[in-house]
């Protein structure tokens, strides 16, 4: 072999080194290896003063950091909706900033109802941006608690009475808010299912229920979405308070699941130094220890009471730089740590953009629900009525500032008139009349049981209501909840499942004068339908659908936007038809709420004891109709594949586009234990024209047969024969196939 040949392999075989050497920098766990290392070095070189200042707030939304080493102030900020407004450094007040507006996005119950991932992802995406441009590092959200009570308040801002759709929903969004740069904070860590008592009450299920129902949300966020944060409830669970619940923090989150992000206390979730600082969470925010009125963050349990612990030896320095890694881990996988401050000075362009409205008038529209349409009332055409009566004063208000901390100061947001208004423009004379007006009366968070305070009508703007309807060729009444306490509102429960100052007389009344009126219920909570319901062609359904909101309406009812939205909360015919007060106990005896019911929340309650809802989980309507056919599934599953094949054809039958989200629910025929009718495992929306077909192809994971044995403390399935159930809502069921699974 001559020298030049040698030579050549030689550079070949140096190369192939150093090509492998460089590799193994790309590995997994070499890149731990150097965060690891980078953690260990910014910690050795930090104060015992210094690592407990990381532990605690320094301002209303800032946890600190240390300048000197690069290490940031953490910013965070609410919510699921958009990004809160600044404010000051030590409280809850607005800075009045004129560049912080945003956009508001559609409620998660909204985007819950579109069924579309996509969607979901594109939401957290926008939101993530916009969090980015707002300096933050955490955005508080999403909140992933299953629906157990429809009174709960915050029903509008959460996702659903159904784990599955709420994972998958929530998995997406989390990955759109991350992939700006900004660590999604999923909530409230868990069982919060309430706002009575929920300060200091103690929610108890069984393990079964946990792992099956209230679980599945957050164990998706942390190993599926790789959530960077989580917030423990403010309740607690078995007597304990969620920030310093050893089984759920300590055990479960970090043990079982691995997380290794940052657990950040809800504001004012943090009740005693030693045994939460000798748990799993990290940071304390919004704790209510003042001095002349203001927040004392000095005397946070994690702040100077911590630091004397730790001096006495009765909390290690090993729980706080335990602590102060993970935040260290966080930031350093932000790339937070070193750069240069952040310049809000732009950030005003980054704020609700084209891009971005577009994105929350999609939401908006996938999400609006049709109830009804009997005589193919809808859609509207414009041409046909010239004098539109508008009546309710949701349609004339605008609900981005409220609901609690999802608030969000809107750069704009279409209320229900002003989108008519674009849509019909001058050919349309349109008259207004509020009906009745929202009080908006202050109570005390979390203690104050409504009983009769929104049972009161307004007689004179009923009659004024009236008039207007009467004059008009047809009426749009807009009406539902709101966002006053004891209605869709963080803090609060609702009295009870009814619209608001007598609302069912006034529609009444309004439809008397003029039998063609088209009925919206803004909700973004279950309802129940009085009178007038089965009189009345056309009813629509929508929760809170932030800046782009009233356009959106607009399109879907004047037939812009085929409605495509479908339930993701069970609408009972009444309230005492729900499991939770059925069986179980809601609201508890003010110390403890057990969840009686177990895995009957929701519709597999309904199904599971034939119980006929109003509306079922699933349900809604279209411009256009849409048949399922050829259902294709291997008659056996052998227990060593991980996933099972589920194919079937959706046919557009009508004569518009529309699209259709499809649900699978699986039903185990028989089991060795109790189990629901039919569980949510699948689902997929489609877009087909006029007369088009698709076929549906999708996959089931093994979880989907399986249920949670709390003897042997695992997942299992049973081999034996399950039906497969393909329908466009939780009752309405299309096609059936049956399988068996064999191990
Ligand atoms: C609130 C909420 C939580 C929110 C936090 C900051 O009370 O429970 O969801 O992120 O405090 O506003």
């Amino acid at each position: 072999m001559n020298r030049r040949t040698l030579t050549s392999i030689v550079a070949v075989a140096m190369v192939a080194v150093v090509a492998l050497t460089t590799a193994g920098c790309n590995s997994a766990e070499c890149k731990k290896a150097s965060e690891n290392r980078k953690i260990e070095r910014l910690l050795s070189k930090m104060t015992l003063e210094e690592k407990i200042g990381m532990l605690h707030a320094n301002r209303m939304f800032s946890s600190t950091g240390v300048a000197r080493l690069g290490i940031p102030d953490v910013w965070y900020a609410d919510g699921p909706h958009g990004v809160r407004y600044e404010s000051v450094d030590n409280g809850w007040t607005s800075l009045n900033w004129e560049n912080d507006a945003c956009t508001n996005m559609p409620a998660l119950s909204a985007l819950a109802a579109t069924w579309n991932r996509e969607l979901a992802l594109q939401c957290g995406e926008v939101i993530g941006a916009e969090s980015k441009a707002r300096g933050k590092h955490v955005q508080l959200a999403p909140g992933v608690n299953i629906t157990r009570s429809v009174l709960n308040g915050r029903t509008w801002e959460y996702f659903s009475e159904d784990p599955y759709i709420t994972a998958e929903l929530a998995v997406p969004y989390i990955q759109g808010v991350q992939s700006k740069g900004v660590a999604a904070c999923v909530k409230h860590f868990a069982l919060n299912s309430q706002a009575i008592d929920q300060y200091w009450i103690s929610s108890q299920t069984d393990e079964r229920s946990l792992r099956e129902i209230y679980l599945p949300a957050f164990d998706a966020a942390i190993n599926r979405a790789g959530a960077m944060a989580l917030m423990p409830a403010y309740n607690k669970i078995d007597g304990l308070w969620c920030s310093e619940n050893k089984y759920m923090i300590d055990t479960l989150l970090r043990g079982e699941w691995g997380f290794d992000g940052v657990v950040v206390s809800d504001w004012n979730g943090i009740h005693n130094t030693v045994s939460t600082a000798t748990t799993g969470t990290d940071v304390e925010m919004g704790t209510a220890i003042k001095e002349n009125g203001l927040y004392a963050f000095h005397n946070y349990y994690f702040s100077n009471p911590l630091l004397e612990k730790v001096k006495d030896g009765t909390v290690s320095e090993e729980y706080v730089d335990a602590k102060v890694r993970n935040i260290l881990r966080m930031l350093l996988r932000l790339d937070a740590i070193g750069g240069k401050p952040y310049d809000t000075l732009g950030m005003g362009a980054k704020l609700a953009t084209p891009q971005h409205t577009a994105v929350a008038r999609k939401i908006a529209e996938e999400s609006i629900v049709l109830l009804k349409n009997d005589n193919n009332v809808l859609p509207l055409n414009p041409q046909q009525y010239k004098k539109v009566a508008v009546i309710g004063v949701n349609a004339n208000t605008k609900f981005s500032l409220g609901g609690g901390s999802p608030k969000v100061k809107a750069k704009y947001e279409v209320t229900v008139l002003e989108g008519l208004r674009n849509r019909l423009g001058d050919d349309v004379e349109i008259n207004f009349a509020p009906g009745y007006k929202l009080l908006n009366r202050q109570f005390v968070p979390a203690k104050h049981h409504f009983t009769n305070e929104f049972d009161r009508d307004f007689p004179e703007l009923a009659a004024e209501a009236v008039e207007v309807a009467k004059e008009a060729e047809l009426v749009i009444f807009v009406g539902g909840l709101s966002h006053e306490h004891g209605m869709d509102c963080e803090g609060y429960d609702r009295p009870n499942m009814k619209l608001p100052y007598r609302q069912d007389e006034l529609i009444a009344k309004v439809k008397k004068a003029n039998p063609n009126t088209v009925v919206v219920l803004m909700a973004g909570s279950p309802v129940e339908m009085g009178e007038w319901y089965d009189t009345t062609d056309a009813v629509l359904q929508c929760s809170f659908l932030g800046t782009e909101g009233g356009n959106a309406l607009a399109r879907v009812l004047y037939g812009d936007v085929n409605p495509s939205g479908k339930l993701a909360n069970t609408w009972s015919v009444r309230l005492e038809d729900m499991p939770d007060i059925k069986f179980g106990e809601y609201p508890g005896n003010g110390k403890e709420v057990h969840f009686n019911e177990g895995l009957l929340v929701g519709y597999r309650y309904f199904d599971t004891y034939d119980v006929k809802p109003m509306f079922e989980f699933g349900y809604g309507l279209s411009y256009t109709t849409f048949a399922y056919s050829d259902l294709e599934i291997a008659p056996v599953w052998n227990g060593s594949e991980e996933e099972f094949e589920v194919a079937f054809t959706i046919t557009n039958t009508g004569d518009r586009e529309g699209s259709e989200a499809a649900q699978i629910y699986v039903h185990q025929n028989e089991s060795s234990v109790m189990r629901p009718e039919k569980e949510l495992k699948g689902f997929e929306k489609v877009t087909l024209a006029a007369g088009e077909s698709k076929r549906v192809q999708t996959t089931l994971s093994r979880r989907a047969l399986q249920w949670w044995n709390a003897e042997k403390d695992c997942w299992i399935d049973e081999a034996g024969k399950f039906t497969l159930l393909v329908g466009a809502s939780s009752r309405d069921i299309r096609l059936t196939g049956e399988f068996e699974l064999v191990k």
